[in-house]
């Protein structure tokens, strides 16, 4: 298998710039980075699976097309849950025709996040996307499904590790705003040669918890976790991140690629940890 960042909170050159990642850089090539995500799977089978798409169409269209697909080129595209930042160019993938896959709760009532002066900032997805839904073709899941030859949708992620818990999330539920555990959001598991890689989105289930649940539904090691490990919201407080970093390496997990939301603090400290670190911004490819 391999996969692009089609979007990511940085692009440009790594400092890392082992050869299995792979930059396309050159004159015409100008990926754009906001705080959002994206990843295209090309699975061994030959699918092309996009997980998420970004925050801001414009961004997710540029760097798409930059890394050589048109929306046509895509068989599916798997929603992780609909935060603003990953659903941007959803309708412009609804408007080509590309099946949608989420959970049925993932875009029911306003999503809220608690921001330091005390309020609550919408961070929902826009009305243009949740009306373009309505003309989708919309597979609903919630319980761990084949979606694609050797791509599997989690399902909802039980929270067995205390210290991944959700504290900052809201939602609009029943006309009130209620603490929201983020129960909608799942992530990928895709078979490679290496080993199952867990692809998630924003981790507000906290990634112990997907490779936790991944082993007991394989049965096999975990060879590579990449996308966002939500660590950013744990600063200066580095509880969550050193636990994750010990539960990670007690799973046996070889491979890591903390993207989006993983924060730079807490990247700098698993890369202390993983020697086996990439850095995947928008316009990297690796293949596995
Ligand atoms: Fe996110
Ligand atoms: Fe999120």
């Amino acid at each position: 298998m391999k996969f692009c960042t089609v979007v990511d909170n940085h692009s440009g050159t790594s400092f890392d710039s082992r050869k299995m990642v792979r930059r396309a850089l050159g004159p015409q090539h100008h990926y754009l980075s906001e705080h959002g995500f994206s990843l295209l799977v090309e699975t061994d089978a030959g699918k092309k699976i996009l997980i998420d798409a970004g925050a801001s169409e414009m961004v997710f269209r540029n760097n798409l097309e930059l890394l050589g697909y048109r929306p046509q080129d895509i068989d599916l595209v798997f929603i992780t849950h609909s935060h603003y930042d990953h659903v941007g160019g959803l309708k412009y993938l609804i408007e080509n025709g590309v099946p949608v896959y989420t959970h049925p709760k993932a875009f029911s009532g306003k999503k809220f996040v608690a921001v330091p002066d005390g309020t609550q900032r919408d961070i929902s997805a826009g009305d243009d996307v949740v009306q373009a839904l309505g003309r989708a073709k919309l597979n609903l899941i919630s319980t761990p499904t084949e979606i694609s030859p050797g791509v599997k949708v989690s399902g909802e992620i039980p929270r067995s590790m205390p210290f991944e818990v959700e504290t900052k999330f809201f939602k609009e539920e029943n006309g009130h705003i209620v603490l929201d555990n983020m129960t909608e959001e799942m992530c990928l598991m895709v078979s490679s040669k290496q080993g199952l890689v867990i692809l998630t989105g924003c981790g507000h289930p906290g990634v112990v918890n997907m490779v936790q649940l991944a082993k007991k539904q394989f049965d096999k090691r975990v060879y590579m976790v990449a996308g966002g490990f939500h660590l950013s919201a744990n600063v200066p407080n580095n509880e969550r991140i050193l636990r994750t970093m010990d539960a990670l390496k007690n799973f046996g997990v070889e491979r890591i690629a903390p993207m989006h939301c993983t924060g730079f603090n807490a990247q700098k400290m698993l890369s202390d940890r993983f020697v086996n670190m990439d850095m995947l911004w928008s316009g990297s490819e690796i293949e596995i």
